[in-house]
């Protein structure tokens, strides 16, 4: 099968769908690459690694023209002219874009997202080691957001003895959730997560000890942790579905001055009221008197760490797919999952229902 693998163009987006390794790997098992000239420079994999695993180099529309097509972030509006009746494997949060499912469906792409390849425990194999990455940044750029000099209200995470550190409030305590927990905790905050899955919490309670506080969250617990907070980061998931709003406007305006809200949900339209897509050159915007980080490709900003994550999840099942589409979807259940659009139709049966409004 011909693989095509074109440069990601969203903003600061460093990523590449598929490695120098994993461009050999698909020669060995006797496909054709072709790698958009530049595509791996941001994470450090230079054209020449590309052209000695065997892949040839190529135009944008030379990758997007190839049978199976590797990406990382969804096609954006300039790239809806390059889709087509081929296989589009990446990343693509259809519930929350209505005008991508049908660019998608007009081109009749067969379009598999890494978001809802989901296994029989319910888990999400392809988003899980960008939601580690995501949680982790998360901390770290709500950190940077507090200082002064960046209109946050001045704390140092952790605080010095003899002043307390920031109170970190994390809604959602899955993978992204546990990966901010983890972050913060080790920076010296006092952190609170809420979860509505009591397991959930209970994992994280045995995880972190009396070293967290576990609440279950319902529209009151959340209004009163998130006005105490210095620092909050939704990173609640329905999986397939629109992130559901956990932080009304009322909450945010009634915070602290200077807090700072990271939304790591804004991919499935934001879990605060208030959140709207930003970028990593522009990444933040006032609320009140908080500031909101709503960037949508946060693992981008650490592409060397991000394509080496992703990758080492994804390329089993890219393998697979080379080998045959049709097949490789009907033997495994969890990439059938991941298909999102076929023949000119949403067929996810979450993404479907929530897009049926649109
Ligand atoms: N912005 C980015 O760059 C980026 C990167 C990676 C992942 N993400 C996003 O992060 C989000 C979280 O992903 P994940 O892998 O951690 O998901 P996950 O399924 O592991 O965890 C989500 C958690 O949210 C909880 N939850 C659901 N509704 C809730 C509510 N109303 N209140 C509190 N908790 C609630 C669930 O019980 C679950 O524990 C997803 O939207 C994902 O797409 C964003």
């Amino acid at each position: 099968m011909r693989v095509g693998v074109p440069t990601e163009i969203k903003d600061s987006e460093t990523r590449v769908a598929l490695t120098p390794q994993g461009a050999a790997a698909l020669v060995r098992g006797g496909h054709t690459v072709v790698v958009q000239t530049g595509a791996g420079a941001a994470s450090s994999f230079a054209d020449d690694a590309y052209l000695h695993a065997g892949a040839s180099l190529g135009s944008a529309a030379d990758a997007w023209a190839a049978e199976l097509v590797l990406k990382v972030k969804e096609p954006l509006e300039s790239e809806y002219g390059l889709l087509s009746a081929n296989t589009l494997f990446t990343f693509l949060h259809l519930a929350a874009n209505p005008p991508l499912a049908k660019a998608l469906c007009a081109a009749g792409t067969l379009g598999i997202s890494y978001d809802t390849v989901q296994l029989a425990d319910g888990s999400l194999p392809l988003l899980t080691p960008m939601s580690e990455v995501a949680g982790r940044l998360s901390v770290l750029a709500g950190a940077h957001h507090l200082q002064t000099s960046h209109s946050g209200r001045g704390v140092l995470l952790a605080g010095v003895p003899g002043v307390p550190g920031a109170d970190v409030v994390v809604l959602g305590g899955g993978i992204a959730g546990s990966n901010a927990v983890a972050q913060a905790v080790a920076l010296g905050a006092h952190v609170t997560v809420l979860d509505i899955s009591v397991p959930q919490l209970r994992t994280l309670d045995t995880r972190f000890g009396g070293r967290i506080r576990t609440v279950v969250s319902t529209p009151e617990t959340v209004a009163e942790a998130v006005a105490q907070a210095d620092l909050v980061i939704g990173a609640v998931l329905v999986p397939g579905n629109k992130a559901p709003v956990v932080v009304t406007h009322q909450m945010v305006l009634g915070m602290r001055p200077g807090s700072v809200l990271v939304d790591i949900a804004i991919d499935q339209g934001g879990c605060f009221e208030d959140s709207r897509p930003t970028t990593h050159s522009n990444p933040v915007y006032t609320v009140g008197k908080s500031l909101m980080y709503c960037v949508a490709n946060m693992p981008g900003a650490v592409g060397m760490t991000s394509t080496r994550a992703l990758t080492n999840a994804t390329l089993p099942y890219v393998v697979r797919l080379a080998d045959g589409v049709e097949s490789a979807i009907a033997a495994d259940a969890a990439l059938g999952l991941g298909v999102n659009t076929q023949a000119g139709e949403v067929v996810h049966p979450t993404v479907r229902a929530v897009l049926a409004g649109f």
